[in-house]
């Protein structure tokens, strides 16, 4: 299979200006194995320039920045560009849909970051836990601000804070959940502009719910892998059987009780992607005439099982990740 062993890397960066439709491709081929095919991401550097503009101009209205987080991810759901923006504001990271990754992974990452002078909470808004610490994390991000507040008897300024984070992280879901209301979901489209809002969450607190879009760094293999394993890729621009074969590889070196439990897999230590797959596809039968495995619906089938939790409780990449570079 010719597709595997020379992938062909090609990303299509779309400018949505209306008068100057620049559109252009980076092929780049690799004899790696395991190298995931990605065919026209269509991202908007024009959309992002202008959020990044939005977030500059209003980070002076705000006491902190909240910035979702997908804790099966931590690092590759962030935005590059996050860092430098949000400069030196106070700022707490949501490790959000907690409930889907591996707890003690969440509990080293949230240490990680701890280390590195940011706050972190695991959240899962699905359900609604850990929302509740939310308010006192915060209050204790900005207890000195608070405390001079209370002394000059600014007892009913509220605490502003800015909601950041990639697209389909869970924004909506946690502002859904402070506000302890349904608000419709606004979604935010290159080329319709929406206007920024604030969200009160009772007496002393107010969201700032920034339009516009954030992207995440899709043009690093690495980080693209494992947007597209959570779907936060759309399946459409991706080799879906070469995306099966990255997670078993995965899955085998960091949770084969997983493989060994749900699929009955043994002695897979040494196998590659294409035979953990057609492996996983012939222990669930997924047979064709001849007796060979069907690959496209084993692939299917364990990505789906993988997003839809039935795999347990999973993170895909650890701080040791980041610290080996
Ligand atoms: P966004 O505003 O950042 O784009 O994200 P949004 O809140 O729309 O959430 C994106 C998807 O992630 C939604 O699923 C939402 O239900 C889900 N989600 C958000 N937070 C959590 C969480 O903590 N845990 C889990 N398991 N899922 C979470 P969807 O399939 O798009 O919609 P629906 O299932 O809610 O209908």
């Amino acid at each position: 299979n010719t597709k595997n062993i020379s992938a062909i890397r090609a990303f299509r960066i779309v400018s949505t200006h209306p008068k100057q439709i620049l559109s252009f491709s980076i092929f780049e081929r690799s004899d790696i194995m395991s190298e995931l095919t990605i065919r026209n991401i269509q991202w908007f550097p024009g959309h992002m320039t202008k959020t990044r503009r939005m977030i500059a101009a209003n980070l002076s209205l705000v006491d902190a920045v909240v910035e979702i987080l997908d804790a099966r991810i931590p690092m590759s759901s962030r935005n590059p560009d996050m860092n430098s923006m949000v400069n030196n504001k106070p700022r707490l990271f949501i490790l959000n849909k907690a409930d889907m990754a591996d707890p003690k992974m969440t509990d080293k990452w949230i240490a990680y970051f701890k280390k590195q002078g940011i706050a972190a909470i695991a959240m899962d808004c699905k359900s609604g836990k850990g929302v509740k610490n939310f308010k006192g994390a915060i209050e204790q991000l900005l207890s000195e601000l608070l405390e001079r507040r209370k002394n000059a008897g600014m007892i009913g300024t509220p605490i502003r804070l800015m909601i950041v984070g990639i697209p389909n992280v869970g924004k909506s879901s946690f502002i859904n959940r402070m506000a302890q209301s349904k608000r419709a979901k606004v979604e935010d489209r290159p080329g319709v502009t929406r206007t920024k809002q604030w969200v009160k969450i009772g007496s002393n607190m107010e969201l700032l719910d920034m339009p516009g879009v954030l992207w995440p760094k899709f043009d690093d293999q690495e980080v693209a892998k494992r947007l597209a394993f959570t779907g936060a890729i759309n399946d459409d621009v991706v080799d879906i059987e070469m995306l099966a074969m990255l997670l078993l590889e995965y899955l085998a070196k960091n949770y084969p009780d997983t493989l060994e439990t749900r699929y009955k897999m043994t002695e897979f230590n040494e196998m590659g992607g294409i035979e953990l797959l057609e492996t996983m596809g012939r222990k669930r039968g997924m047979l064709i005439s001849g007796g060979e495995v069907n690959i496209e619906r084993a692939a299917i089938t364990l990505i789906d099982e993988y997003r839809s939790g039935r795999l347990g409780r999973m993170t895909l990449e650890s701080p040791e990740d980041i610290d080996n570079g």
